[in-house]
């Protein structure tokens, strides 16, 4: 196999990276992926940034096994703890990684905006930098959500819990003008519908997968890596937690998503 023919691989603690995936694979419809999820480990949001860095260095490790041309981080988590890290390991491969999409919600000229995501993201020095660098343009509250992804790893058996999380952390805010949310952890767009009803309608959301696969796309055709044969794409699953069931539930996210009625 060519390097140019080769697969991306994409990676997150479990099955949140799954709906980033979707938009990658909508967007270059002629590349293979192969997804794999740490689910063993899951979830990244309440570890410590040392241990999120190893866990994904051995996933990457995991991935180069299939010969991949490109990494994309599809856990907010991961790239605020091991991003620069692992752009340091393997200089040789792209590296890219999803990010809380604060700037695209300050561009849409947005004025308060709630932040979603793991303990770990909120308390990294590359949100906080970017939090600090809008806020004379918004109103910017950070919550932290943790055991929310974790639920959300469980699917649809966890609704009713994922409900009531969602009362306890979103209740103390419902008096607050939020126009806009960001998800800043891939696990939750899985949930999106059930985190708008607890706002305003028009409140605009925010996920960041058009940016990162704007991304990939202009990073591949810089580096000549881009396909452009009429190729018929393939997706393959892989995960940490070595079941049928486990592979057969990252399918039905990445065609179906979760059912939440
Ligand atoms: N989906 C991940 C993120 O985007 C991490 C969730 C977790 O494992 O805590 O942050």
């Amino acid at each position: 196999m060519t390097k140019l023919t080769a697969p991306i691989g994409v990676f997150d603690s479990g099955v949140g990276g799954i709906s980033t995936l979707q938009t990658l694979a909508k967007t270059l419809p002629q590349e293979d992926f192969i997804f794999y999820g740490d689910s063993k480990n899951a979830p990244y949001g309440e570890k410590s940034a040392a241990t999120v860095t190893d866990l994904s260095k051995q996933v990457v490790e995991q991935l180069r096994a299939h010969a991949v041309k490109a990494i994309v981080i599809a856990c907010n988590t991961a790239t605020s703890a091991a991003k620069p890290a692992l752009i340091t390991a393997y200089p040789d491969l792209p590296i890219l990684g999803i990010e809380p999409a604060l700037k695209e919600a300050v561009d849409a000229g947005k004025q308060h905006i709630l932040v979603m995501a793991t303990p770990l993201t909120l308390s990294r020095p590359k949100y906080l930098a970017q939090r600090n660098r809008f806020s004379d343009q918004a109103m910017i509250q950070s919550l932290p959500c943790p055991g929310l992804a974790d639920l959300i790893e469980g699917g649809e058996a966890q609704l009713p819990a994922i409900r009531r999380l969602l009362t306890k952390l979103l209740t103390p805010l419902s008096d607050r003008p939020i126009d806009a949310v960001v998800l800043g952890c891939t696990h939750y767009p899985f949930i999106e519908g059930l985190i708008r009803e607890r706002f305003a309608a028009g409140t605009a959301f925010y996920t960041g997968y058009s940016g990162i696969a704007a991304n990939l796309k202009q990073t591949l055709q810089r580096q000549q890596l881009l396909r452009t044969d009429a190729h018929q794409q393939t997706v393959s699953f892989y995960s940490s937690n070595e079941t049928c069931a486990e592979i057969k539930l990252y399918q039905h996210l990445f065609e179906h998503g979760i059912e939440l009625d």
